[in-house]
C-alpha cells in the first residue's frame, strides 16, 4: 500500500533537516507533487520559508515562493506532524568532533525524535553522509524503541545526497541517486520515492553499500586533490607551472580526470567524511593509509601557502611580522556563501600566529559566521583601488567570478594566487606569486 501511495504521489513527503540538502530537496519533491512538510530545529529557518524568504544564496525566494503558495507545503519546528508523514527523509549534519571522530548526535537525537512519533506502513530513509552501517546499527535499534519491527510495520533505507550548490551543470533533480536497503520492499519503496522526482534511482542491495558509496566517492576526491597538491610543491620547486602541466593532461581524451590544487580543503563533505570510514575500519582492524596520507597533504596545504607568502614578502624585504594580508573569499569554493571548514579559516589562524595583521574580503560574506573551531569577528573589506594599496600582500584564497582580478593585481602591491585565478590578467603580471 505505501508502495502504491508513493507512485500515486498520494504519499506526504517529511524532509528533517531544511538546509544545503534538506531545502532544495523538499523543493523537488513539491514542484513533483507531492504533499510535504518540512521539519527544523531552526525556528528562524521555518520563519524564513513561511515568509517567502531565502537563506541559501542559490535557491531563489521565487521558487521558494511558489512552493508556499502550492499549498501542498508545510514547514514546522513541531515533530509530533511526524505522524503525519508516509515518508520521512533525514537530512541533518554529520561533522567530526574535536577529536575527529564522528559525530552521530544529530543522527542519534533526530531518530530518538522519530521513534515517538513513528506509526506504521512508515518509510524512513538517512541521507546524512556517515560510516556503513550507521542505518542498520544506530537508526534501526533507535526506531524500534517504539514498538515497531523494521521491515514489518516500518521501512528503512540510506540514500546518499550528492548535492554541488551552485554547480550549473547538475541540480537535485538531475543527479542520480543511489538507493540502499536490507530488505525489498524498504528498498522498492524509497527507489520508488526518488523516481518521481530524480532522473535516475540506482537501487544497491544493502544501506551499507549505499552509505559506501558516498564515502568512496568524497575518499577518490580528496585523495586525487591531495595528488595534485603534492605535484604541485613538487613542480614548484622543479620551476614548473602545474596549472598549466593539468591543462596538459587534460587534452588526454582517456584515463585522466583534471583535479585542482589549492589552499586546503573545504566544505562540510571532502575534508570530513573520509574519516568516518577510518573510524569504522578500525573495528576491523584495518587502516585507511590513503585516506590518513591525502589528509597529511591537504591538511599542510594552507602552512604551504603561508610559507609562500612569507617567501614572497621576503623579496620586498618584509615579513609576515608586522605586514598587513588582505584575503580575498571566505567560502570554501567559487560563488557560494558557505564557509563550513574553508581553508581561509586556517590560513587566518596561521597567519595571525605568525604576527600577521588580516583582513578579509568576499562578496557573498559580509561578515564571518560562527563556524566549528572558529569566530572571528571580521567584516568584509570594500575591494577598491585604495584599499588594495594599504595591505603588503593580498592573497587570493577563493577565486570568485565576480573578482576583477585585472583591477586588483593593478592596485595590490603583491598578490599570492591559490587558484590560479590570476591567469588572463595582464596588468601587474610581476606582482603575481603562485602558491
Ligand atoms: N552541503 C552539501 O553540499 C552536502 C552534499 C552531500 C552530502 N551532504 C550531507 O548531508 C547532510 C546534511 O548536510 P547539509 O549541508 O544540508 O547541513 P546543514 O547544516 O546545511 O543543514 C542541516 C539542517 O539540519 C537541521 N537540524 C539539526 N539537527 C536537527 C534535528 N535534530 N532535527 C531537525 N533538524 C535538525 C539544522 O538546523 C540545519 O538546518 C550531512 O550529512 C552532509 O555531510 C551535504
Amino acid at each position: 500500500m505505501l508502495l502504491e501511495k508513493i507512485q500515486n504521489k498520494n504519499s506526504i513527503v517529511g524532509v528533517v533537516g531544511l538546509g544545503y540538502v534538506g531545502l532544495p530537496l523538499l523543493l523537488e519533491f513539491i514542484e513533483s507533487g507531492f504533499r510535504c512538510i518540512g521539519f527544523d530545529v531552526d525556528p528562524q529557518k521555518i520563519s524564513k520559508i513561511e515568509g517567502r524568504k531565502t537563506y541559501i544564496r542559490h535557491i531563489s525566494e521565487k521558487r521558494i515562493a511558489k512552493a508556499v503558495d502550492s499549498d501542498r507545503l508545510e514547514v514546522t519546528t513541531d515533530f509530533t506532524r511526524l505522524t503525519s508523514a508516509d515518508c520521512i527523509v533525514v537530512a541533518v549534519p554529520t561533522p567530526l568532533d574535536k577529536h575527529q571522530q564522528p559525530d552521530l548526535s544529530y543522527i542519534i537525537n533526530t531518530s530518538e525524535t522519530i521513534a515517538q512519533y513513528i506509526r506504521k506502513d512508515q518509510l524512513v530513509v538517512l541521507e546524512s553522509s556517515t560510516w556503513p552501517g550507521t542505518t542498520m546499527e544506530v537508526m534501526k535499534p533507535i526506531l524500534e524503541k517504539s514498538g515497531l519491527k523494521y521491515a514489518e510495520d516500518f521501512y528503512l533505507a540510506f540514500s546518499p545526497e550528492r548535492e554541488d550548490p551552485n554547480n550549473p551543470d547538475f541540480s537535485t533533480k538531475t543527479i542520480p541517486k543511489v538507493v540502499g536497503a536490507n530488505d525489498d520492499i524498504s528498498r522498492d519503496c524509497a527507489k520508488a520515492l526518488y523516481d518521481a522526482v530524480i532522473v535516475q534511482t540506482v537501487p544497491v542491495s544493502t544501506s551499507q553499500a549505499a552509505e559506501a558509496t558516498k564515502l568512496l566517492e568524497n575518499i577518490f576526491r580528496s585523495v586525487n586533490i591531495a595528488l595534485v597538491n603534492e605535484m604541485k610543491m613538487i613542480l614548484d620547486r622543479m620551476d614548473i607551472d602545474v596549472w598549466e602541466v593539468i591543462g596538459a593532461a587534460s587534452t588526454k581524451p582517456f584515463g585522466f580526470m583534471p583535479f585542482y590544487p589549492g589552499p586546503g580543503l573545504g566544505g562540510h563533505c571532502i575534508p570530513i567524511d573520509p574519516f568516518y570510514l577510518t573510524w569504522k575500519a578500525k573495528e576491523y582492524d584495518m587502516a585507511t593509509r590513503f585516506i590518513e596520507l591525502a589528509g597529511e597533504v591537504n591538511t599542510y596545504m594552507p602552512y604551504y601557502v603561508v610559507d609562500k607568502v612569507g617567501d614572497a614578502l621576503n623579496t620586498r624585504n618584509k615579513s609576515i611580522q608586522g605586514s598587513k594580508v588582505l584575503i580575498l573569499g571566505a567560502a570554501y569554493k567559487k560563488d557560494i556563501d558557505d564557509m563550513r571548514e574553508s581553508p581561509t579559516l586556517k590560513l587566518i589562524e596561521i597567519l595571525e600566529y605568525k604576527g600577521a595583521h588580516v583582513d578579509y574580503n568576499d562578496p557573498m560574506i559580509s561578515c564571518m559566521p560562527k563556524v566549528r573551531k572558529y569566530q572571528y569577528d571580521m567584516q568584509s573589506i570594500d575591494l577598491t583601488p585604495e584599499n588594495l594599496k594599504k595591505y603588503d600582500v593580498v592573497l587570493i584564497s577563493t577565486n570568485h567570478s565576480s573578482y576583477d582580478y585585472d583591477m586588483i593585481c593593478e592596485h595590490a602591491n603583491l598578490v599570492v594566487d591559490t587558484r590560479n585565478a590570476t591567469k588572463g590578467v595582464t596588468k601587474g603580471r610581476e606582482k603575481i606569486v603562485k602558491a
